[in-house]
C-alpha cells in the first residue's frame, strides 16, 4: 500500500475518533432542533449551552459572548461587516498585509460600499510594526483586525501589545485565530473580538465561533430565528458543535504536551530543511512561531511543481495560502515580508499535527531533496 504523509494540518486535520462518536450521538439519537421545546429539543439545547461553556472557558470568556457560526471564514465576515455597519463612528479599518483571504476580501467588499481600508507592513519575520498602528488609528477608525497566528509563515503576533494600543486609541480590536487555537495561550483578555473554528484542531468542518466581548454591537448577517443572542439566525448544527466543544476539550487536555512536541519536529525540519542548498526558511523561528510551521522557498524552482512531485510520492503538502492553493498567484504574505517574487512563487508550507512522526519527517526530507534535486536539473533557471 502507498505511504501516505500528510503535512497539511495548516489546511485541515484528521477528526478525532472520540470526536466522531460525539457527531454521531447528535446525529443518530439526540437529533432535535435545539429550539424545539420537547425534549428531545432541550436536550439538544442542554448541549449546545454546554458546548458554548467549554469553547468560552478556553479563552477566559463568558458563555454569553460566544456565537456559534459556520466557521472562521463566517466569524471573520461577521466581524469585518457587522462591526462596520453597526458604526456611524467613522469608515476606517486597519489590517494586516498578511491576513488571510476571508479577511482580505470582506474588506476589499467594503471598500466598494465607502470604507477606507489601511494595511500594516510587517518586517522581515511577519510581525507588525506597532509604531504605524499607533500612527495610523485616527477618530475615523472603527476597527483593527491583525491574525494571531499567520497561517502561511506561522508567525504569532504578540496580541497584549497590539491590544494595548487599540485600547489606548479606543478601537476595537479583533484577531483571527484559528492557526493559534490551542496551539498557543490565547486569552479573551487581548482582543475584543476573535475568530475560532474547529477543522484546524482535529473538529468537524462547517463550525467555528465568534467571541464578542459583552458591550459590543455587531450587525448580524444572517436574519432568521434569532438563534445566537439574535447574532447569528439558522438553526444551530448541533452536531458540528458537540464536535468541537469535544476536540477542544481534548486539545486542552494535552495542550502543553503536544506543543512540546510539535515544537521539537518543526525545529527538527527546519535545522534539516535548510540543509538544502539555496533553501530559505519564511517566517520567524522557535517560540515566536507557531507550534505545527515550517515554511521554505527553494530558490529556482516553483513550489507547484514541489508539492506535485511529492504529492506523487503520497506527501501533502502545500503552497501559498493553501486553503485556496487553487490558485497560481504568489503568496501575499511573503511579499509582504520580502516583495520578492520568486521566493513567493517557491513557497512551500509544511504544518505537522500531534500525530506527526519522526519517521514522517525522516522520510519527507529525504523525498524533499532528491524532488528539488531532480526539479533544479530540469529548471531553466538553474541552481544545479
Ligand atoms: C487563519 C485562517 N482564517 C480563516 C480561515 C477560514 O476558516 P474556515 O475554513 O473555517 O472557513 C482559515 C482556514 O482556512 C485560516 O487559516
Amino acid at each position: 500500500m502507498k505511504k501516505i504523509i500528510y503535512l497539511d494540518n495548516g489546511a485541515t486535520t484528521i477528526v478525532d475518533e472520540k470526536v466522531i462518536t460525539e457527531i454521531n450521538k447528535y446525529n443518530s439519537y439526540e437529533y432535535g432542533n435545539a429550539s424545539s421545546i420537547h425534549e428531545k429539543g432541550e436536550k439538544a439545547r442542554k448541549a449546545v449551552d454546554k458546548a458554548r461553556e467549554i469553547i468560552a472557558k478556553s479563552i477566559q470568556a463568558d458563555k454569553e459572548e460566544i456565537i456559534f457560526t459556520s466557521g472562521g471564514t463566517e466569524s471573520n465576515n461577521l466581524t469585518i461587516k457587522g462591526i462596520a455597519f453597526s458604526n456611524n463612528k467613522g469608515k476606517n479599518i486597519i489590517i494586516s498585509k498578511i491576513e488571510h483571504d476571508c479577511i482580505l476580501k470582506s474588506c476589499e467588499w467594503l471598500k466598494s460600499q465607502g470604507y477606507n481600508i489601511f494595511y500594516l507592513d510587517v518586517d522581515k519575520e511577519g510581525f507588525v510594526i506597532k509604531e504605524q498602528l499607533k500612527k495610523l488609528i485616527n477618530k475615523d477608525t472603527i476597527l483593527v483586525s491583525i491574525i494571531h497566528g499567520n497561517n502561511e509563515i506561522g508567525t504569532i503576533q504578540n496580541l497584549e501589545e497590539i491590544y494595548n494600543i487599540c485600547k489606548e486609541k479606543k478601537v476595537l480590536f479583533h484577531t483571527d485565530a484559528c492557526q493559534s487555537y490551542t496551539k498557543t495561550s490565547l486569552s479573551s483578555i487581548h482582543a475584543d473580538l476573535i475568530t475560532l473554528n474547529s477543522h484546524k484542531i482535529h473538529g468537524p468542518k462547517g463550525v467555528g465561533a465568534l467571541y464578542i466581548k459583552k458591550g459590543i454591537k455587531i450587525t448580524p448577517l444572517f436574519h432568521g430565528g434569532g438563534h445566537e443572542f439574535n447574532i447569528r439566525s439558522g438553526t444551530e448544527n448541533v452536531s458540528g458543535i458537540l464536535g468541537f466543544a469535544k476536540t477542544v476539550e481534548l486539545s486542552l487536555k494535552d495542550k502543553d504536551k503536544n506543543i512540546k512536541k510539535m515544537n521539537v519536529l518543526r525545529d527538527y525540519f527546519i535545522d534539516n530543511v535548510l540543509r538544502i542548498k539555496d533553501s530559505i526558511l519564511n517566517g520567524p523561528t522557535k517560540n515566536k512561531r507557531l507550534c505545527n510551521n515550517i515554511n521554505v522557498s527553494f530558490r529556482y524552482i516553483e513550489g507547484e511543481s514541489v508539492v506535485m512531485d511529492l504529492n506523487r510520492k503520497g506527501i501533502y503538502v502545500s503552497t501559498g495560502s493553501a486553503c485556496s492553493s487553487h490558485t497560481l498567484d504568489p503568496s501575499h504574505v511573503i511579499i509582504a515580508l520580502e516583495k520578492n517574487h520568486e521566493r513567493a512563487h517557491g513557497s512551500i508550507r509544511f504544518t505537522i499535527s500531534k500525530y506527526t512522526t519522526k519517521d514522517e519527517i525522516d522520510y519527507t526530507l529525504l523525498e524533499l531533496k532528491k524532488t528539488v534535486d531532480k526539479l533544479r536539473k530540469l529548471s531553466p533557471l538553474g541552481g544545479n
